[in-house]
């Protein structure tokens, strides 16, 4: 089932997301699913709980649509991340442009660094440590910012807010458009 995606100024895109208890969360398999769904629909890369509206500690994320010749690897990196949580943070600090299905319209080069590591239960609730890099930690961090109630713009150069503070009024007052299911403000 396609969900309708909670665009920005809706405040559970604020909220600090809670851990859920994987043994007493009925149709977990199912939110997973409709994730998944819900973010094909839209074209995206990743999508996380409170872009459907849950204040719940998971994301999903599938890099298929980004493999290439260059980047084999992101063909089978489709993953749910329950539980999250990053313990570290390491090299480069990279700028690279990124969006976000809560912000349509808005693309902006982000600062990230280029390495984390991070603990998480997968959809079968097997507990995972591991390390990323490169662009797979970018689009961890990016979702994971989501958990925290962090969007990409908040990243951003005082001067790049200011270039896109009209958009984000408009999304505030409800004044957004796009081609896949949404939940604007009003
Ligand atoms: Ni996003």
């Amino acid at each position: 089932m396609i969900l309708p995606i909670y665009i920005y100024g809706q405040p559970v895109l604020r909220k600090v997301t809670r851990d859920i208890d994987p043994g007493n969360y009925p149709n977990l398999k199912e939110l997973i699913s409709n994730m998944y769904e819900t973010m094909y629909a839209a074209d995206g890369v990743g999508l996380a709980g409170p872009q459907v509206g849950l204040e719940d500690r998971i994301f999903v994320v599938d890099l298929a649509p980004l493999a290439s010749a260059e980047h084999p690897e992101f063909k089978d990196f489709k993953k749910a991340f329950i539980n999250a949580h990053i313990t570290d943070r390491s090299g480069e600090e990279l700028l690279v442009e990124e969006g976000c299905l809560s912000l349509p319209g808005i693309h902006e080069k982000v600062p990230r660094e280029d390495k984390i590591c991070i603990t998480y239960l997968d959809e079968d609730l097997q507990p995972h440590d591991e390390t990323y890099e490169g662009y797979m930690a970018r689009v961890i961090q990016h979702e994971y910012d989501h958990l925290d109630g962090i969007m990409f713009i908040d990243r951003l150069s005082p001067l790049r807010k200011r270039m896109i503070k009209g958009k984000l009024t408009n999304m505030e007052k409800g004044k957004v458009a796009c081609d896949y299911k949404i939940k604007p403000v009003r």
